[in-house]
């Protein structure tokens, strides 16, 4: 009754949308399935704005052998109400130009095949072009632009804290150093005139910024010479980092983890629908848990919890890096720090209250070496210091936990892990 209502709710092919209306559409995409009949030939191609794939129903005497899965193609036709249910519009096409041909043989996915995400990891070159990854992305994506909104949406600052750094935040030693390489850098290797590595988190360089800002973030790489084949860590993954001044409680810490997981789950569900059932019909192998005792302690907590989200607070003070806050009223000597825990990924975010007090700080610092390279930050607690403390959550834990994948690898674009750098 009404085909332009229906054509706006077919969001993908906005574009169309508007070219309808003078009656001639341009299709750019490739070609997910090809079927020649006596009469007709009847295409499905993609543009990777969505899962759905538009229907493209051609003379026979369009047909080319180039036509065939995976070719990246231009049609050009008109856009017609279609009496199938599944999809409201279909192009009835004027003009066929493979733009890019794709020969089946060589090709390493093949139509109407479901390919295992274990197939798809060695080809990262190429699996964007599969249903499951480009689904992968369009989610990543989403949840990236959720992320960024609750922020802006609830009065912190984005800081875009610096890759290249001198300090170890975490204190794990699990740096990657930089080296200048090239001919102008055989005289000159100390580039920076001391050591520097790349980032393993933005936390101290958002302190920095929390004796101006109330509350601030950051979401960017972060890197982590983990000799780990875990399906739960990666050399590079990108981590979202809050941190909060004028708190002394753990819960401010908590309420922030949990309304960010929340909103960005819930804007994730809300329009990436068909992506994400992708995931949870087909591609969900069941959780699994890793075998570290670590990981298994953690399956204990989640599980004993009703198999939902734990945070587990208050962690013996020598397991916490320098900057956690002293817990000095509790019995046992333990830090103000909370780590939220997720049915099938274990660990998602980690945080702390940060120890504001100069000399409690001091001493720290002292007892492990480090009050000469921290002086800048002991600074931060002489110059208008105040209670304050924040939180790291893996993006890449986050979308595993959503989708119920099972290894980190398959939810980043180019994973990063030992003895792998490929492209
Ligand atoms: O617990 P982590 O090490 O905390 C920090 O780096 C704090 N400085 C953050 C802060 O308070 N601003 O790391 C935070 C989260 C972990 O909970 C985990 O989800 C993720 O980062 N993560 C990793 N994700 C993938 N691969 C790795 N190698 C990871 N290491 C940590």
């Amino acid at each position: 009754k009404n085909p332009t209502s229906k054509l706006r709710s077919f969001c993908p092919f906005t574009i169309l949308y508007f070219c309808v209306l003078i009656e001639s559409s341009l299709l750019q995409g490739w070609v997910r399935s090809v079927r020649p009949q006596k009469n007709n030939i009847f295409l499905h191609v993609n543009d990777g704005s969505s899962l759905q794939s538009l229907q493209i129903v051609a003379d026979a005497k369009l047909n080319d052998p180039l036509l065939t899965f995976g070719s990246a193609v231009e049609v050009s036709g008109i856009l017609k109400k279609s009496l199938h249910q599944k999809q409201p519009v279909e192009l009835e096409a004027e003009q066929i130009r493979v733009v890019g041909e794709c020969n089946p043989v060589n090709f390493p996915f093949k139509i109407k095949e479901r390919h295992s995400l274990e197939y798809i990891r060695q080809l990262p070159h190429l699996r964007c072009r599969t249903n499951a990854f480009s689904s992968l992305l369009r989610i990543r994506s989403e949840a990236t632009a959720a992320i960024h909104s609750y922020f802006k949406n609830n009065g912190f600052v984005q800081i875009h804290t610096p890759i290249i750094t001198s300090n170890d935040c975490e204190g794990a030693g699990e740096l990657f150093q930089l080296e200048p390489s090239g001919p102008a850098f055989v005289d000159d290797d100390n580039f920076f005139s001391v050591p520097a590595f790349l980032t393993v988190s933005g936390q101290l360089h958002l302190e920095v910024m929390s004796g101006a800002f109330s509350r601030v973030y950051t979401f960017g790489p972060t890197f982590r010479a983990e000799n780990s084949q875990s399906r739960r860590h990666l050399a590079e993954f990108f981590m979202v980092e809050a941190e909060i001044s004028f708190t002394e409680s753990l819960e401010d810490l908590t309420k922030v983890m949990e309304d960010v997981f929340r909103s960005a789950t819930e804007r994730v569900l809300a329009r990436c629908a068909e992506d994400v059932d992708l995931f949870h019909r087909h591609v969900t192998p069941g959780h699994r848990w890793g075998c570290d005792l670590m990981t298994e302690h953690e399956k204990y907590l989640v599980k004993h919890c009703g198999s939902v989200p734990v945070f587990v607070t208050d962690y013996p003070y020598d397991l916490k890096p320098f900057y956690a806050r002293d817990n000095q009223d509790h019995p046992k000597h333990t830090a103000a720090a909370v780590d939220l825990l997720v049915p099938g990924v274990g660990e998602l975010c980690g945080g702390s209250l940060r120890e504001e007090r100069l000399n409690l700080l001091m001493a720290r610092l002292k007892r492990v070496g480090l009050e000469d390279t921290y002086n800048w930050y002991l600074d931060l607690r002489r110059f208008g210091s105040v209670p304050h403390g924040g939180f790291g959550l893996g993006f890449e834990r986050y979308l595993q936990c959503v989708l119920g994948v099972d290894n980190i690898k398959d939810v980043i674009p180019f994973p990063r892990f030992s003895h792998s750098c490929l492209l």
